[in-house]
């Protein structure tokens, strides 16, 4: 071949494992496990400082190459962002995990309509965004897969945490649809519905004091991030850990709503310190 051709033939892109929210939590450990795995990783986050952090340790710790993107995915550009990043770095998407999420609690009728709506652009269009984008070429590939990080709350109706649980619910049933629809070939989708997890989230949310997180077995995340890996590169489709998240996601298959609601309603109502429930706000008169 001719050096100019040659000079001119583009490098083929190299496969990368896509995780969002990768600065902290779940997320952090997912990298974690992918880097050991011996993956080549795109972390995504609206942190900068946070991402090369964790992405300097990784390397330091496996070895592998790990790139990263910071941006918001909760806008439709965010989605763009990744897609540019990944082309400028000479990458494909050959995992994807969907793992960033805000949650909110208290009454409904409280939360802002823009915070709600936030939740569910990240929660649930930023994971069907980013699905779209990366499973065709996984398909044409006939390798990698997508995993999903929703929650034991998918399951249930969750009072005070509705909207967060109802993306939940959407992520679990998307995963279980796709995990269907890609059967036969080497593509993996899963979703992994973790219970309480020693994170951030649950004091961001204002659900520090709830009795969820008092009562409820709390495990690390390296421990599900451990068992979310090991099972998603064995290609299940739901992944539970822990026998009580396992009882819970089993038994409200069983249960009316009227003994599961009230119960998720007990521990999942915000508190304070004291553990006195909070009280709706005083609604506003209707206009006439
Ligand atoms: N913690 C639990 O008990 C629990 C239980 C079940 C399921 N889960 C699920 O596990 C996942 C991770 O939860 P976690 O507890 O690890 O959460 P976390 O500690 O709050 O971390 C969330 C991650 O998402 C990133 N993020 C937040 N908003 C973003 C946005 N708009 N665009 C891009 N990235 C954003 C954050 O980084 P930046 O702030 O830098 O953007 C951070 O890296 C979520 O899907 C959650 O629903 C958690």
């Amino acid at each position: 071949m001719d050096k100019k051709a040659s000079e001119e033939r583009p490098e083929p892109l190299a496969p990368a494992a896509v995780i969002t929210g990768a600065t902290r939590g779940i997320g952090r450990a997912l990298a974690n496990e992918f880097g050991k795995g011996g993956h080549t990783l795109l972390l995504v986050a609206r942190d900068e400082s946070g991402l090369a952090k964790t992405a300097s340790e990784i390397t330091a710790e496996y070895g592998v190459r790990v790139q990263y993107v910071a941006c918001d995915l909760s806008v439709a550009e965010g989605c763009d962002r990744v897609e540019d990043a990944l082309r400028d770095y000479g990458l494909y998407a050959e995992s994807l995990v969907n793992n960033a999420a805000i949650m909110m609690a208290g009454f409904f009728q409280d939360q802002g309509r823009e915070d709600l709506l936030r939740i569910i652009d990240l929660n649930v269009r930023a994971v069907v965004d980013l699905t779209r984008r990366f499973l065709p070429d996984m398909l044409t590939r006939d390798s990698g897969g997508v995993l999903n990080v929703a929650s034991v709350e998918g399951f249930m109706p969750v009072p005070y945490q509705a909207t967060y649980a109802a993306t939940k619910a959407c992520m679990i049933s998307l995963s279980r649809a796709l995990a269907y629809e890609v059967m036969g070939t080497n593509v993996r989708v899963c979703a992994v519905t973790p219970g309480p997890i020693e994170t951030e989230m649950h004091a961001s949310a204002g659900a520090e004091n709830s009795y969820y997180v008092q009562y409820y077995p709390v495990m690390t995340p390296e421990k599900i991030a451990e068992a979310a890996y090991k099972r998603f590169i064995r290609g299940n489709w739901v992944i539970t850990e822990g026998w009580v998240n396992r009882i819970t996601a089993f038994g409200v298959r069983f249960l009316p709503g009227i003994m599961h609601i009230p119960a998720a309603g007990w521990f999942f109502r915000v508190r304070d310190a004291e553990g006195n429930p909070q009280m709706p706000k005083p609604l506003r008169k209707p206009k006439l």
